[in-house]
């Protein structure tokens, strides 16, 4: 089995990785960018084309306001310092997710970086802030009942037509979907992109997890025995 095209993951446990520490929350969310640097580093040696990463749902607004204020804080500290090194290795930023909600300078911080680094080809980065699958949806029938208004002829009966009304159509499915930190749910996470992904769960923390942990879940991957609803070619199950 190949490597996989498109990587999904659920960047889960900062919190708990504190707590077991006596640290405030914080502390692991800081931890968790040194933890996706390394992901990221070696997501690009081992010819991973594509990853996107679940930073902030839709649901997550129901945190304490401190907590919501520091991550929406470090999620655009965090593009600013890195935007350069991310365009001088070559790497594209995509955010996916609803931008209204979000403050104005945010907004403006996420535009600059996906401009900035828009013609990189090495290695597409999906950052998934203010996501969730079901809003994603909710988005796309908006889009195309407007675009039937305008008298544009959609084939609703075709997947890929209405797939291309994604936030991100241009990348394939998610073939590997990584959840950290014990959990087993997607929490709102791809939910039409991941509907033939491999499943991996891993008991680590965030912070604990990197590049040799996502060589793991990559040589599980490749031992998959993926049929899509098909059968093997020796016509087995
Ligand atoms: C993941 O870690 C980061 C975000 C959801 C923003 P958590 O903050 O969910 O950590 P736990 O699950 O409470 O340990
Ligand atoms: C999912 O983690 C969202 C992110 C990792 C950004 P949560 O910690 O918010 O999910 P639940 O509450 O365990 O489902
Ligand atoms: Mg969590």
């Amino acid at each position: 089995m190949l490597i996989p095209s498109h990587v999904g993951i659920i960047m889960d446990g900062n919190g708990r990785w504190a707590k077991e520490r006596g640290l405030p929350r914080r502390e692991g969310h800081l931890a968790g960018i040194n933890a996706l640097e390394s992901v990221l580093r070696r997501a690009e040696l081992l010819g991973i084309p594509c990853l996107t990463v679940y930073a902030f749902s839709t649901e997550n607004w129901k945190r304490p306001g401190m907590e919501v204020k520091f991550l929406l804080q470090l999620f655009e500290e965090t593009l600013l310092n890195r935007a350069d090194e991310l365009f001088k290795n070559n790497v594209k930023v995509k955010v996916i997710g609803r931008r209204e909600g979000l403050p104005s300078n945010l907004i403006e911080t996420i535009k600059k970086i996906e401009e900035k680094t828009r013609n990189n080809k090495a290695f597409q980065l999906n950052i998934a802030f203010n996501y969730g699958g079901r809003a994603e949806i909710i988005d796309l029938v908006s889009s195309i009942v407007r675009d039937i208004q305008e008298g544009k002829k959609i084939d609703l009966n075709d997947e890929k037509t209405i797939a291309n009304y994604l936030y991100s159509p241009e990348y394939p499915e998610v073939e590997l979907l990584i959840r950290t930190s014990g959990e087993k749910r997607l929490s709102n996470f791809l939910l039409w992109q991941s509907a033939y992904a491999e499943l991996y769960f891993t008991d680590k923390y965030w912070p604990d997890f990197d590049g040799d942990e996502l060589e793991k879940a990559i040589e599980d991957f490749k031992k998959r025995n993926r049929r899509f609803g098909g059968l093997n070619e020796e016509g087995g199950g």
